[in-house]
């Protein structure tokens, strides 16, 4: 097996330029899912404030129309790894790219606010599934020497998706006339934001049947000469196949899977580890960053924001935290994950509790004091940089390397969906917390950024240049 210091710095079973371009393709293709991840479970920023208004509903369930789609999430990251090691991971990514077609399409047009949870719901668990498969395969594909560089495609694709999202939500409010209700090609503006969405799900079904299935996945059905054909189209001709493919077979069968019961509260859930995993899943989204993607709006124009310019500040955000993830990967590799994360979470103290303090002032006209106002702008931006520099990157390269290698892809999906269900319980409370006290929800986000310091310190290893076996 190779370290994650090699896998780091191309040197022996590099691929050659034209391999890695090929290679750079696949992954880019697979890491559709991610952008899938990103865009679909931002898009509902755009429509919250229009489901409100059509279906008449209050806070607390508005609150579980938006959040119940993480509980798909939750279920689709804990039988992605099954289904892919039953059928196949492009296969997976298929099923994936048929439930957010069928998603869009159902969300686009629902008839009640049932039918509109139910394609939430079914949007969800794919892209449970898209978290990963999206990181399995490409990991799986990469050549050793790029594996760390290829594996942080996924995060980038999902803040891309997001901002994306956030410019063809603000595009259509534009062409609406600045009403989500507005009519745009015979619907109401937000049925189209959800509907957009069935584009870049066909790509993805279409990009899946233009790439290889993993080498990983054929060995272990005992397809070895497809298996040796791909390794040799992802990993050049100088690679000795042969060596390869009995590498990959004997760390298949030293791999003690845990069963179904371990999985369920037996001996898998005494392990610290599996448990570290959980905590940073945990940590990573009861900071809050969710509410910065999913209620921005309704964020912004609680305090007097007109709705415009809310969807512009949403994509402001977007886009510093597309700049955080490209630094974090710049940075990943070189200072380590423990010095960014910790980095990250003193930064995040420092945003979050500077929006507390701003959102503790009275409305005056239904607006921030002015002094107020701009602080709030600019700790949510402070708050999101940080957060993507990294928290953002860093978690999920830790969930992707820190388990040793013979419960690796149980503990992963357990720390993913762990990852959705804490993300749903931020997203489920936020709309009642901000109504209950907006400063005193920030106040709560603020402690857990905090409390994230001595949690990594204490519990948290460096996984930087270690090699995989090494891990646990
Ligand atoms: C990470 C988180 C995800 C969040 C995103 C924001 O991928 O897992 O929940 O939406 O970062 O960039």
């Amino acid at each position: 097996m190779t370290s994650t210091a090699q896998a780091s710095q191309p040197g022996a079973g590099a691929a050659q330029p034209d391999h890695l371009e090929h290679v750079i393709f696949i992954t880019a293709a697979a890491a559709m899912g991610g952008f899938l991840f990103g865009y679909d479970s931002a898009v509902i920023n755009g429509v919250v404030e229009a489901i409100r208004d059509r279906y008449d509903i209050g806070s607390a369930a508005l609150a579980q129309v938006i959040a119940i789609a993480l509980i798909g999430c939750a279920v689709g990251a804990a039988t992605a790894g099954r289904i892919a090691d039953r059928i196949g991971r492009i296969r997976c990514m298929q099923i994936a790219a048929v439930l957010f077609t069928v998603s869009a399409i159902g969300s686009a047009l629902p008839f009640t606010l049932w039918d509109l949870a139910f394609w939430r719901v079914v949007g969800g668990f794919a892209i449970g599934m898209a978290s990963v498969i999206g990181p399995a395969y490409i990991a799986e594909v990469a050549p050793p020497a790029y594996r760390g560089r290829l594996g942080s495609f996924q995060q980038a694709a999902i803040v891309v998706g997001i901002a994306v999202s956030q410019l063809v939500n603000w595009g259509l409010l534009n062409a609406a006339g600045g009403d989500q209700r507005g009519e745009l090609m015979g619907l109401e503006a937000w049925q189209v934001m959800l509907g957009v969405m069935v584009v870049p799900a066909v790509l993805y079904g279409l990009l899946s049947f233009a790439i290889p299935e993993s080498p990983r996945f054929l060995i272990s059905v005992g397809k070895h000469a497809r298996a040796r054909r791909i390794l040799e189209e992802v990993e050049g001709k100088g690679v000795d196949l042969d060596a390869r493919v009995i590498e990959i077979e004997t760390a298949m069968h030293s791999e003690e899977k845990p069963s179904f019961k371990d999985l369920l509260g037996g001996s898998f859930f005494f392990k610290p580890i599996v448990w570290i995993g959980i905590g940073l899943s945990v940590f990573q989204q009861f900071v809050g960053i969710n509410v910065a993607f999913y209620y921005s709006s309704t964020l912004w124009q609680s305090v007097g924001v007109d709705p415009t310019d809310s969807f512009f500040y949403s994509f402001t955000t977007s886009i510093i935290n597309i700049i955080g993830t490209v630094i974090a990967m710049i940075f990943v590799d070189r200072v380590g994950r423990k010095p960014l994360a910790l980095i990250g979470s003193v930064g995040m103290v420092i945003g979050l509790a500077l929006e507390a303090w701003a959102f503790s002032f009275d409305l005056v006209d239904g607006k921030l004091p002015e002094t107020q106002g701009w602080v709030a702008l600019i700790a949510a931006h402070v708050f999101v940089l940080f957060f993507a520099l990294s928290w953002g990157v860093v978690v999920w390269v830790f969930l992707g390397e820190m388990f040793p290698s013979r419960f690796r892809a149980a503990a992963l999906g357990v720390a993913a969906a762990a990852q959705w269900i804490a993300n749903w319980a931020i997203t489920a409370s936020f709309p009642s917390l901000a109504e209950w006290n907006l400063s005193g929800t920030y106040v709560i986000y603020t402690l857990f950024a905090a409390l994230s310091i001595p949690f990594v310190l204490k519990f948290v290893k460096e996984t930087k240049g270690k090699a995989l076996e090494e891990m646990g």
